[in-house]
């Protein structure tokens, strides 16, 4: 069977892609990163991309209609053959046309754990409202905000002299460690839908 292949969409600086393309280059992510994207052209990930050698595009938003830019992403995506689409700090919601297109196939990583402190700046959500744990989550992209079904996540403790500059440094540890093994976990196939719940049943 020919690898899947997996569209990366980022707006900065592309760790969390650099973790996935190191997964696929050691053969354990089940798939290859077949494009990246950005909608900010001077996105630092956009020169990791090109140093791994996979097509990296820059798609402007600005001044466009979300239908008419998300439509755009589709085609770059589909002439990519992607199957699978992962979101690395894409700061953009997706139209409902997108997200169906792509409809269970789309991950994303959020640095909380959700459903506590969806949306921006959740590190600064998790410092303010005073939680000893926070962490990192992968799930589903659905129409919603940081909504959709959740297929990892990782705690990590809040420190009493934690800034948010610390927290996302920790979180960001655990989103390195959890998004490729999640994702690698979908594209295995093993995994059954309760309702909301994910239940992996293939080890990444
Ligand atoms: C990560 O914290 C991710 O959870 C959030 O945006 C940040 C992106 O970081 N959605 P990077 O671009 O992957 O380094």
């Amino acid at each position: 069977m020919p690898l899947k292949r997996v569209g990366v969409l980022i707006s900065g600086r592309g760790s969390n892609l650099l973790a996935l393309l190191d997964a696929a280059r050691h053969g354990w992510l089940g798939a290859e990163v077949g494009v990246v994207i950005s909608n900010v052209e001077a996105a630092p990930g956009l020169q990791h991309a090109r140093a791994a050698g996979i097509p990296a595009l820059f798609h402007d938003h600005r001044g466009r209609a979300r239908e008419a830019f998300d439509r755009e992403l589709l085609d770059s995506l589909r002439r990519h053959r992607v199957d699978w689409v992962c979101l690395a700090g894409f700061m953009r919601l997706l139209s409902p046309e997108f997200v169906s297109a792509y409809a269970g196939r789309i991950v994303n990583v959020h640095p909380s754990l959700l459903p506590a402190f969806p949306g921006r700046d959740a590190q600064r959500q998790a410092l303010e409202h005073g939680v000893k744990l926070s962490g990192a989550t992968v799930h589903l992209v659905d129409d919603g905000l940081d909504s959709g079904p959740i297929v990892m996540q990782e705690a990590v403790p809040v420190r009493d002299d934690d800034d948010v500059a610390a927290l996302s440094a920790r979180i960001l540890e655990a989103e390195h460690r959890i998004y490729p093994r999640a994702v690698a976990a979908l594209l295995a196939g093993g995994y059954r839908r309760l309702g909301r719940r994910l239940v992996l049943e293939a080890r990444a």
